[in-house]
């Protein structure tokens, strides 16, 4: 071995003991006749000490060494001098002094500091991932997520699952997004499908008998990419047979909390998780995966409002709309313009995500002082009295009321209170508050296609009591559906599946796909529902998502180690790139640019 020791295990125990040790030049100090080194490896960094006078020919070397360049050091560990030791580094109570130094590799200049935690252009980032991989942080996030699969893997290891993989090169798999081809040369015109999920295939493994499966799946989805989300990202997918939804959410809960607690160190806010109905999710915060971190929620003062004198709520209220009021603690304690302006700016949010506008009060700073603001006199004592008790208003807080469409006013009440929490501090990535979403709708009612879009996946089973809705209400149906929300993003999602061939082809209809086509693309789905299925649900977490949140980091790209950029390309290794075109012609694929993207 090159090296005997790592940089980051060194104690005052080793003091006097000869070490090799190998790694990065992080940070250099020449103070002439002494240089110190801070060497960097995986595991930590230690100085080294290089004298001029004792040990001359190593000292040639280390006036050389520039950052990043690779060395192997000889040394004696010792104690640091009395005042010396660092407290900020593991290894700070000792030194390394160097009898004898070895260049092993020159590097460039990196474009950026490794050694500083500053700002760096993403850019730059993106196209030296290698170097940006070396950074302290990165290492910390990349580990972290290898220590949390390997959590799952012990976890669901020890409870009797089997890890069982199934096929990148596949056919569609429907999760919403768009699909990814890859043409067939063998089958010229044929394609397969990047599995969106391994969903068909995990139920498929029930059929087979598995009962207990799970996998650290790569999927991929050609959709609009966000800070989190990826055209391939990893799931732990994971199915179950004989079970019923709360055997699921027994089981991933229990492993969140084996995960968060054993794997990193804390302990989730609540446990049990809180489980919460879709549309209370949805009249309260406005959102399917709220932030629990904090409490604030809004409140339906409709019948209030319809009998205000304030016209617009009076004729939105009429229109059959929701009223909404939302409280911001504190914040009316503000001087008039500090007022002002905050009300502008929130205006100017809500006005941005599709409000009319922001009607506001604001509480007097004092019990019996004067509200503030252009809406309370539209209100009656008694009204006020009510509309007080319902938000729960104390002295100083602001009063926010939104009215429109249902649907934007969930879209302003998440964008409000995911904005009001982060101003008044309250969405500390410290903590982590995971809960239950349940008895979603089985269907969206897209308008577009006129037609239901699942609100999960075609194979989610509805309820049980509303099994008969399929047929008369669809749009009145809920699924068996859950999913687990973390400090405000979906971190899992499942659903105990349909396992009946007759339920399964009745989707199809509902979901404006014909019968003969969903045959076509699924009769093997279908067939193998005629062969003893037994009931099973299962479910699939986000990897890259919750190791995000345990390293609180704001993007997933940050603990994924060779993402891709915004537009979906990696710029170190330049993907996507032109095919030769010897491989387009034995693919029999010819490309068709359209005007706007000849380069
Ligand atoms: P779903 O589509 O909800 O369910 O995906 C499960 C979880 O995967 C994560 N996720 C993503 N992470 C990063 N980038 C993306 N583009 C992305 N899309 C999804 C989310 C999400 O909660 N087959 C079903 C699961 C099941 O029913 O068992 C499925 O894939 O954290
Ligand atoms: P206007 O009648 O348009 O001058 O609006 C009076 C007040 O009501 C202003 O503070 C507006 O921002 C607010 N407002 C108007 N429309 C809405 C709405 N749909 N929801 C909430 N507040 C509104």
């Amino acid at each position: 071995m090159l090296k005997t020791q790592n940089c980051g295990e060194l104690r005052p125990a080793h003091a006097g003991q000869e070490v090799l040790m190998a790694g990065w030049v992080f940070r250099r100090r020449d103070q002439g006749g002494l240089i110190f080194i801070d060497l960097r490896d995986r595991w930590g960094i230690t100085q080294v000490v290089v004298n001029q006078e004792t040990s001359p020919d190593a000292h040639r070397v280390a006036d050389s060494l520039r950052n990043e360049y690779v060395v192997q050091v000889r040394g004696l560990v010792r104690q640091r001098p009395e005042g010396t030791a660092n407290s900020e580094l593991e290894t700070g109570d000792i030194e390394v002094v160097a009898s004898e130094i070895t260049l092993l590799n020159a590097s460039k200049t990196p474009p950026f500091y490794i050694n500083q935690d500053t700002k760096i252009d993403e850019v730059a980032r993106m196209k030296y991932r290698y170097l940006d991989l070396r950074r302290p942080k990165m290492q910390e996030n990349i580990i972290l997520r290898h220590r949390v699969v390997k959590g799952m893997r012990d976890y669901l290891d020890k409870l009797d699952f089997v890890e069982i993989e199934t096929p990148i090169l596949f056919k569609t798999t429907p999760e919403g997004a768009r699909d990814f081809l890859v043409p067939s040369r063998l089958m010229p015109g044929n394609f397969y499908a990047l599995p969106q999920s391994p969903q068909q295939l995990k139920q498929l493994l029930m059929v087979a008998g598995y009962e207990r499966y799970f996998q650290i799946a790569r999927c991929f989805r050609d959709e609009d990419l966000r800070g989190d989300r990826q055209p391939e990202f990893t799931q732990l997918d994971l199915e179950m047979s004989f079970v019923q939804r709360e055997d699921i959410i027994t089981l991933i809960e229990g492993l969140m909390i084996y995960l968060t607690e054993q794997v990193l160190g804390k302990t989730p806010m609540f446990k049990p998780f809180p489980r919460i109905k879709y549309i209370d999710a949805m009249e309260m915060y406005g959102s399917d995966k709220p932030d629990l971190r904090y409490e604030l929620a809004a409140v339906d003062i409709t019948d209030l409002a319809a009998a205000s004198g304030f016209q617009v709520f009076k004729s939105s209220a009429a229109a059959g709309k929701p009223v909404k009021a939302f409280r911001a603690p504190g914040m009316a304690l503000r001087s008039g313009t500090a007022l002002r302006k905050l009300m502008d700016d929130l205006e100017t949010l809500a006005r941005a995500n599709g409000a009319k506008g922001l009607a506001w009060l604001g509480m007097p700073e004092t019990e019996g002082g004067e509200l503030k603001g252009p809406v309370g006199k539209f209100f009656g004592a008694e009204q006020l009295a009510e509309l007080f008790q319902r938000t729960e208003a104390k002295p100083g807080d602001l009063l926010l009321f939104i009215t429109d469409e249902r649907e934007t006013v969930y879209r302003i009440v998440d964008v409000l209170r995911r904005t009001i929490a982060h101003e008044l501090g309250l969405d500390d990535p410290e903590k982590l508050a995971f809960g239950w979403i349940i008895d979603f709708p089985m269907f969206y009612w897209n308008e577009e296609e006129q037609r239901w879009d699942p609100s999960q996946h075609m194979f989610t089973m509805p309820l049980p009591e509303d099994l008969p809705l399929l047929d008369t209400d669809p749009g009145a149906a809920r699924g068996s559906q859950y999913d687990l929300a973390l400090n405000g993003y979906e971190v899992a999602g499942g659903s105990i599946r349909i396992h009946d061939r007759a339920v399964q082809e009745k989707m199809f209809p509902l979901i404006g796909q014909s019968l003969e086509r969903a045959r076509e693309q699924f009769g093997h789905m279908l067939e193998a529902f005629e062969y003893g299925v037994p009931p099973h649900g299962g479910v699939a977490v986000g990897v890259d998502r919750l190791v995000m949140l345990y390293a609180q980091e704001p993007n997933i790209r940050e603990v994924i180690a060779f993402p891709k950029t915004q537009a979906g390309a990696d710029i170190m290794a330049h993907a996507p790139s032109p095919a030769e075109p010897k491989q387009l012609e034995e693919l029999g694929i010819a490309v068709v640019y359209k005007e706007d993207e000849k380069e």
